[in-house]
């Protein structure tokens, strides 16, 4: 989408430019014979013509292109974002736990082989949430979970006890050497191809029985890891700009509640995000669905073991834990004090415990793999 808009503001550059050679060429052009009524006319109707298409082309786009903003009417409203009084939370939150399985004993790991909450083969449509800076490499165990054809022939190629080649664990190679239709679980769909990793955020699928998957991630943790790589959705062009700075442009905090609410992680201007309302009591009712499952980044062991609990298979020492993008995580000292009470540390507060009931149902709590 970024892609599209850039290339009609080039066009609109391109336009306007020659409606300025136009006036130009007009002005130097006094003394021609043509008749100057005429061609006065024409250039007040194109002019005008183009500036009303412009407008046309604009709101379209508004509409159509970004429907977040604006389907979701009930979310908006006059009140500020930042430091909003909180909003109430029930912790109380109910969610569904997947079974339980017999605890690991000292000497002997989780049996991964009893049930698990979802029958994989049943799971049709998938929502990746990708959080920017959140793990991205959250997509290997999802792919081969539901497509395991497609981790016989990784398996395979390399020979057994070997590892998979690293070049082949990222979400693009993998969706395009394995399109899902031919190698994934019978009728899955992913949303979002060609692309599903493309940080989309929630959306309502009517009609559809579909499952949410995503990782989030302690807030600052994330803030810090996004101001790292390179100011992620700064507004400044300023790569020297420090931390504190950073997380004070009004775009860059609650990324991850504002992406399960519905909106874009971070590209709203200044005045979308006076009007925006982050409903927490919402976004935690909607993570705690029985149809959404999610993980936390700094409990990745215990996300893997869940997950496997929730959808099925066993943890996959290779895969499960393989990390394309491995970062620092924040260094102690004043950083943790620079970020400001804000509504997803709220909202994150509510969530943890909701993973740590569905983890203690599933035996997962403190899991390591062996
Ligand atoms: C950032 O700091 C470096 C080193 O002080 C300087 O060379 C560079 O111009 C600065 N960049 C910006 C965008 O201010
Ligand atoms: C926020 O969401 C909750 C739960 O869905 C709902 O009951 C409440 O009315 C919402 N609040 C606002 C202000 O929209």
């Amino acid at each position: 989408m970024r892609i599209k808009i850039s290339r009609s503001s080039n066009k609109t550059t391109a336009r306007v430019n020659q409606g300025q050679q136009l006036t130009g060429a007009r002005n130097g052009n006094n003394g021609s014979t043509q008749p100057e009524g005429t061609r006065r006319v024409c250039g007040f109707v194109c002019t005008h013509f183009l500036c009303a298409f412009l407008v046309f082309l604009a709101c379209y786009r508004w509409k159509h292109l970004l429907p977040g903003y604006e389907s979701e009417g009930s979310q908006w409203s006059k009140s500020k974002l930042s430091n909003e009084a909180a909003t109430s939370v029930s912790a109380t939150a109910t969610t569904t736990l997947p079974p339980a399985v017999p605890p690991a004993s000292s000497s002997k790991a989780l049996d991964f082989s009893a049930p698990s909450l979802v029958d994989p083969s049943t799971v049709k449509r998938i929502f990746w949430m990708h959080v920017p800076k959140t793990g991205g490499s959250f997509f290997l165990p999802i792919f081969f979970q539901f497509c395991p054809k497609a981790l016989a022939a990784e398996r395979a190629a390399v020979g057994p006890g070997q590892q998979i080649d690293k070049e082949h664990l990222f979400d693009q190679w993998l969706l395009k050497n394995y399109p899902p239709e031919k190698w994934c679980n019978k009728n899955l769909m992913f949303y979002n191809m060609p692309c599903p990793g493309c940080h989309h955020h929630y959306s309502e699928h009517p009609n559809e029985e579909f499952f949410s998957l995503t990782v989030f991630r302690d807030p600052t943790e994330r803030l810090w890891s996004g101001y790292r790589y390179n100011r992620q959705g700064s507004w400044q062009s300023d790569s020297n700009s420090t931390f504190y700075e950073f997380i004070r442009e009004p775009n860059i905090m609650n990324c991850q509640l504002k992406m399960v609410l519905g909106h874009d992680c971070c590209k709203q201007n200044r005045q979308q995000i006076e009007n925006m309302r982050l409903n927490v009591s919402l976004a935690i009712e909607r993570v705690s669905q029985p149809r959404f499952f999610f993980g936390i980044t700094e409990r990745w062991a215990e996300t893997m073991c869940l997950f496997h609990r929730w959808f099925g298979g066993e943890v996959l020492s290779d895969v499960d834990f393989h990390n394309n993008r491995k970062g620092r995580t924040l260094p102690p000292g004043k950083y943790r004090d620079d970020v400001p009470p804000h509504q997803e540390l709220e909202w994150f507060e509510a969530i943890v415990p909701i993973f740590e009931a569905r983890l203690k149902a599933a035996n997962c709590l403190a899991y390591s793999p062996p």
